[in-house]
């Protein structure tokens, strides 16, 4: 739901001391801002919202759950009504669907009636034939745009994922010219963008920098127990505390709530806040 009024903590109990002082700082600023549900369940409890119009980057290592997010980002969208494109540069558009459908029975439906437009970048025999493997830079932005203006109120729009565009393309200045050119493109539109890749680096580069949001999605084990988490790492403009969520991927995609103490190991407390 867009909204300029930050949602308070979960349920309806009285407000801890802790509550009340997420409401607090969050009521205080971001009054001109227009927040938009990503679509991650329980968030709301942690956030406002992201500011409509910017960039996220999801990053995490393979089953992190990035491409649900994003599909899960679309749905969300389409259920209060917006235009959504999904660009796959990975999964075939059958896959996406098809993961889609499994999440949520009307997935079909939406890219049937166009509600969520999928712009094939994927290694299919199809787009091997049209481009071959090695990407053409002005070509990726080209059909990028192509598919824009297939949804010329796109109001949100994903790109899953650079690391994959990063391999096809040949040289290193080309991904860099692609991806400036994809977040000027989002930022034009008004979209808010959500891209992936692959992995958390050690050095970050320049995609990390030039993002509004940084979330990193991760999975640890400690003893026999593995625990996913949801890590907003960069958030411009986001009063966000704490950083570190668990992460749950469910029937509905994915979810976040308090790592629970029992959960909170020891080499990963100084990260706690
Ligand atoms: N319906 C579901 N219920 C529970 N877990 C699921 C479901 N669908 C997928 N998953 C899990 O979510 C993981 C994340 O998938 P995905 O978003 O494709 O990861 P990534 O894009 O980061 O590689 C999968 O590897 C699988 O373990
Ligand atoms: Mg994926």
């Amino acid at each position: 739901m867009l909204s300029s009024v930050p949602k308070q903590g979960k349920g309806d109990t009285a407000p801890t001391e802790e509550t009340e002082l997420t409401v607090n700082t969050t009521n205080r600023v971001g009054k001109s801002i227009e927040w938009i549900d990503i679509g991650v369940e329980g968030l709301q409890d942690f956030i406002p919202g992201l500011p409509k119009g910017d960039a996220i980057l999801v990053r995490g290592e393979p089953g992190t759950g990035k491409t649900i997010l994003c599909l899960q980002f679309l749905h969300k969208g389409v259920e209060q009504g917006e235009k959504c494109v999904y660009v796959t540069t990975e999964e075939t558009p059958d896959t996406i669907a098809r993961t889609g459908e499994i999440l949520w029975s009307d997935f079909p439906t939406l890219v049937r009636e166009e509600k969520i437009v999928i712009v094939n970048l994927s290694i299919t025999t199809m787009y091997a034939d049209k481009y071959s493997l090695v990407l053409d830079k002005d070509a990726v932005v080209e059909t990028i745009r192509e598919g824009l203006d297939r949804q010329p109120d796109a109001s949100r729009v994903v790109i899953d994922s650079l690391s994959s565009l990063q391999r096809r393309l040949d040289d290193p200045s080309d991904f860099r010219e692609v991806f400036m050119s994809l977040l000027l493109e989002g930022k034009k539109r008004g979209a808010t963008v959500v891209m992936t890749a692959e992995g958390i680096p050690v050095n970050p580069d320049i995609t990390e920098y030039l993002v509004d949001h940084l979330i990193y999605l991760d999975y640890h084990k400690h003893d026999v127990i593995w625990t996913r988490v949801f890590v907003l790492r960069k958030s411009r403009s986001v009063p966000v505390h704490p950083q570190i969520l668990k992460l749950n991927i469910e029937k509905e995609g994915l979810s976040v709530e308090e790592i629970p103490i029992s959960l909170k190991p020891v080499w990963f407390a100084s990260k706690l806040r």
